[in-house]
């Protein structure tokens, strides 16, 4: 029920970005970058957190989750351009440059980060104080000096703060879903800092492992990047089974680390499925190395 409601937000601002006379290429490029989608985990997240604080702002949720998944399939579709990770698939079909050229894909990206903040500005009207904390929060996550902007950043440094270059690059948009879900349902975002940043670094463990252990045929995007590029990651660092535990130690810290709320029980459950969802199952992957 929640990923229909996250896929009916997402529509309507599709819609809404090809109303009337507009360029059908571009227009097209956008519904590619964002539908099918992947696993939707940052909107669920920001759902879940707000549904836990009463949900009482839906427009402001609806769009603050909208928001979100907006800014991360912009940050993919720029990721995989030639510039950066030249990357030739994602979500299991060729990635944007590849399907509509490097022009259309360098426009949705820019396009899907302009709509984020639109969805946020259209939504306002429910509650302008609250709307206007969810702009600020969401350029804080997806900019400079902490967000999404930064982490991309950091490949381009010759020395490279790793704690910070994943906090920002992976680790911002999770905080933001879960700040970003308290605060479309008029709860201080601060005490909900912890868990988006746990559950972050949690999916950082993750990524890192699926990037090692799975083919692309499986990840639906090229495998073995980590290793490729040379980049510092969780398994190079802890091997397969240290990575396991640790992921394993940060999802109980996220899990402790919730705050009372009435819905608390339904997001540990929430936690807990995402938990499972991340982890590889091990027998089933052939040659792996432990160490
Ligand atoms: C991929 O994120 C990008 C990273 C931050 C590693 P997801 O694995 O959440 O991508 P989708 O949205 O499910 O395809
Ligand atoms: C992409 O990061 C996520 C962004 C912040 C743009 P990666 O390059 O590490 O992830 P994948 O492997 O392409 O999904
Ligand atoms: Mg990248
Ligand atoms: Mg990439």
């Amino acid at each position: 029920m929640n990923l229909k409601r996250i896929e009916t937000a997402l529509d309507v601002a599709l819609i809404r970005s090809r109303a009337g006379s507009c360029p059908p290429k571009l227009a097209a490029a956008l519904e590619y970058s964002v539908k099918p989608g992947g696993a939707r985990i940052r909107p669920t997240i920001c759902l879940s957190v707000a549904m836990a604080c009463g949900d009482d702002q839906p427009r402001l949720t609806d769009a603050a989750c909208t928001a979100i998944e907006l800014i991360h399939c912009g940050s993919l579709v720029h990721d995989d351009l030639p510039a950066f990770d030249n990357a030739d698939t994602r979500r299991g079909k060729p990635s944007v440059h590849k399907a509509y050229s490097e022009p259309l894909a360098v426009l949705s990206g820019d396009t899907l980060i302009i709509m984020a903040f639109e969805q946020l500005a259209v939504a306002a009207a429910a509650d302008p104080e609250r709307a206007a904390l969810l702009i600020r929060e969401l350029a804080r996550f997806s900019g400079m000096p902490h967000g999404i902007c930064a982490g991309q950043g950091w490949e381009s440094e010759a020395v490279v703060d790793l704690s910070a270059y994943h906090r920002a690059k992976t680790g911002a948009l999770f905080t933001a879903a879960t700040r970003m879900g308290a605060a479309a349902a008029g709860e201080d975002p601060e005490a909900w800092t912890e868990l988006g940043a746990r559950i972050g670094e949690a999916f950082q463990v993750a990524d890192d492992l699926r990037d090692a252990l799975y083919d692309e045929q499986t990840l639906g995007k090229p495998a073995g990047q980590d290793a490729v590029n040379n980049r510092p990651n969780a398994v190079s660092e802890l091997g397969v089974q240290g990575a396991i535990k640790r992921l394993d130690d940060i999802l109980s810290g996220a899990i402790s680390s919730i705050p009372s709320c009435p819905g608390e029980a339904m997001l540990a459950e929430m936690v807990r499925k995402q938990a499972e969802r991340l982890t590889p199952v091990l027998p089933n992957i052939a040659g792996i190395k432990t160490a």
